[in-house]
Order: C-alpha cells, then structure tokens, then sequence
C-alpha cells in the first residue's frame, strides 16, 4: 500500500472506532439514566440526554487504549467526566444567563436558577459515585483513587477558570497570556483531567501518564480557542447555543483580543465600544463580526488553534496503543474542523 492510501484506511478506521464508541457510550448514559425519577433526577437527565459530543469520556476511553489498557472497565469513569462537563455547563448557563444549551432550552431557561444549581452540583459529585465503580470492574482501586484525586483538581481548577473569566468582564487589556492561562484552567483542565485519568485507569506508565495529560491540555485549549472562532463565524441553530452570548457578556475571548492587538487606534476604539456593553445586541455582535474579519483575527485564532493542535498530537509518537492514538490524532485533527 501507497503511503497515502495507508494512511487514508487508518485515518477512516479511526473514525469508524470513534462513531462505534461514541455510540457505545450514548447507549450506556440511556441505558444508566433511564429509570430516573425525582426532581433532581429527572432535571439531571434532561442535561445529560439527549447527550453533546462526549468528547471528554471518547478522551478518556482513548486515553486508556492509548497506553495499552483495556477500555471496557473505564467506561463508568468515562461517563463519570461527562457528568462533571454537564454539570459544569448547568452552571456555566446560570453565569452567563444563556437561554439556549444543545439546541433547546437550558437547565436555566426550563427550570431556574435553584435547580440548575442543584442540579450542576448533582451532577458533579455522580463523577465520583461513577469512578468508584470502576474498581468493580476490576481497575485497581490504587489507580481509582489517583484518578478520583486528577479529577477533582480538574473541578477545582475549571471554577478557578471561571473566576478568572468573570475578572475579564469587558478588559480588552487583559492580554493573550492571561486568557491562555484562564482557559487553560476553565476547558484544558477537564481535557487534561480526562486524558490523565484514562491513562492512569488504562496502566499507563508515569511517563506516558504526563503525556497524555499534556496532550489534554493542549487539545483542550485548541477546542476554547475554536468554541471561541465559532461564536462569530457560526449559525446558532448548528451550534445549538446563542452566538451573541460572548459579546452581550463582554468576554474578551482569543479572536476579540489578537485583533485588539494588531489593530491600529481607529478600529482599538471600535473594539472598545463592540466590547462596552453600550450597543444592542445586534449592533454589538454586527460590529465584532465584522472587525474580527476585517483585522484579520479570525485567521489568527485559527492559526493558533492549529499550533495548539500539533503541540497536542506531538505529544502521540511513542505510545503503544495503536488504535487508541490514531482516534485521538482523529478527535484532535476535528477539534479545529467542526461546526458545532
Ligand atoms: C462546551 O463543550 C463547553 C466548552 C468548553 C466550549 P462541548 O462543545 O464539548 O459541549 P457538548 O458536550 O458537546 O454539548
Ligand atoms: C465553557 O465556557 C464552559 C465551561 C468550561 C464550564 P463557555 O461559556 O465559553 O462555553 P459555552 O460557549 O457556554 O459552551
Ligand atoms: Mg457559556
């Protein structure tokens, strides 16, 4: 076989491992919350199902096969991180009063504010009843409980993100370094989590457990930094949230702050006022829009994703789960192409 016909069937068996798992693991969260009943229940499985991409539990299933470990066992920590990612967007609705979550309403906008509460704070500590399960399925509970500790400092450290961002409202100074660090905390900490964990759960050595863990945390900051590109180059309906959310909460996101920084003092003044708070929505997201393009931002924060992207699979090479790897190269590659 050609070089490139090789790689063409590895690259299309990695997509067929990553609809067959992905499947797998929407059929289980279906299966697991099915007989839900209760307020808090019944709220919770509204988030939950029917289910986002489960990126964060695909990372951690792959992570676990990446270092030769079998991923059957790990499948309740797997869905373990999606109910600290569900969890985390109830309340990330609550804070940013977004209406609209996976194409219909949110846990806010259909419930309020106390049961998204509640509701975000039940479903982050099901992560831990879902871990523990893994030592039934016979994953050392040694490597179960290093687990449990990676993923509640990813907890910790996404609320920190999420301070940090609500410190950020409408500073266009803030700069690209502190933003990095801030979503570092509030979206790679969870990729991160998610991928140190599975290489732990999955037998990985220390050294292939801190690659793994950077590979997460660099995917995790390309996925932000498009999520962040999409606000303003996407159409609601696909994306399945409000758009103008970014800009009505006066979030100085990657593509607003590269072309604060590359632009001269007309359009710097420009931004301040798409940024302040002071236009209709309309106006304000129209006018973003239109500078992000015009400043040549977006194709700046679409070089960055991609550089976060090679960072995030340099860190692949030399791992001994074949398939594993070749879906994470495939999720990091799509993390960058996707729509929604
Ligand atoms: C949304 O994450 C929150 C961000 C970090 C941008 P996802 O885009 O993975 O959300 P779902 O789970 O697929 O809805
Ligand atoms: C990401 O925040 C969500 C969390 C890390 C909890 P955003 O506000 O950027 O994400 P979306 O756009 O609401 O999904
Ligand atoms: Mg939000």
């Amino acid at each position: 076989m050609s070089g490139d016909v090789s790689q063409k069937t590895e690259r299309s068996a990695a997509q067929r491992d990553i609809q067959s798992h992905v499947r797998m693991l929407r059929a289980d969260l279906e299966r697991r919350w099915s007989s839900a009943s209760g307020r808090v229940h019944e709220i919770s499985r509204y988030a939950l199902l029917p289910a986002g991409k489960l990126l964060r539990p695909l990372l951690l299933l792959e992570s676990a096969r990446a270092v030769g470990g079998a991923s059957p066992a790990v499948v309740s920590a797997a869905l373990g991180v999606e109910y600290l990612h569900v969890g985390s967007l109830v309340h990330d609705d609550v804070i940013d009063n977004d209406e609209l979550r996976r194409g219909r309403p949110s846990v806010l906008a259909r419930n309020g504010v106390a049961d998204a509460i509640v509701t975000g704070d039940a479903l982050l500590l099901t992560m831990f009843v879902a871990l523990t399960e893994c030592v039934d399925h016979g994953v050392p509970a040694a490597a179960v409980l290093e687990a449990v500790r990676v993923l509640a400092e990813a907890g910790v450290d996404l609320c920190r993100g999420q301070a940090m961002e609500s410190d950020m409202v409408g500073n266009l100074d803030c700069g690209l370094d502190r933003y990095l660090t801030m979503i570092g905390l509030k979206t790679g900490a969870l990729f991160r989590g998610a991928c140190h964990s599975g290489a732990l759960l999955g037998g990985g050595s220390p050294a292939q457990v801190q690659l793994m863990a950077r590979f997460g945390e660099h995917l995790g900051l390309a996925f932000q930094i498009h999520d962040d590109l999409l606000s303003y180059i996407a159409d609601s309906e696909v994306l399945g949230k409000p758009t103008a959310s970014d800009v009505t909460n006066r979030r100085p996101t990657y593509p607003v702050l590269i072309a604060y920084q590359v632009a001269g003092p007309a359009d710097r003044a420009r931004l301040e006022l798409a940024l302040s708070g002071q236009l209709s929505e309309t106006d304000a997201y129209g006018l973003m829009k239109e500078l992000l393009d015009t400043t040549g931002a977006l194709a700046l924060t679409r070089e960055r994703a991609a550089h976060e992207v090679r960072l995030a699979t340099g860190c692949l090479a030399d791992l001994p789960g074949e398939d594993g790897v070749a879906v994470l190269a495939a999720i990091a590659e799509s993390s960058i192409n996707r729509e929604r």
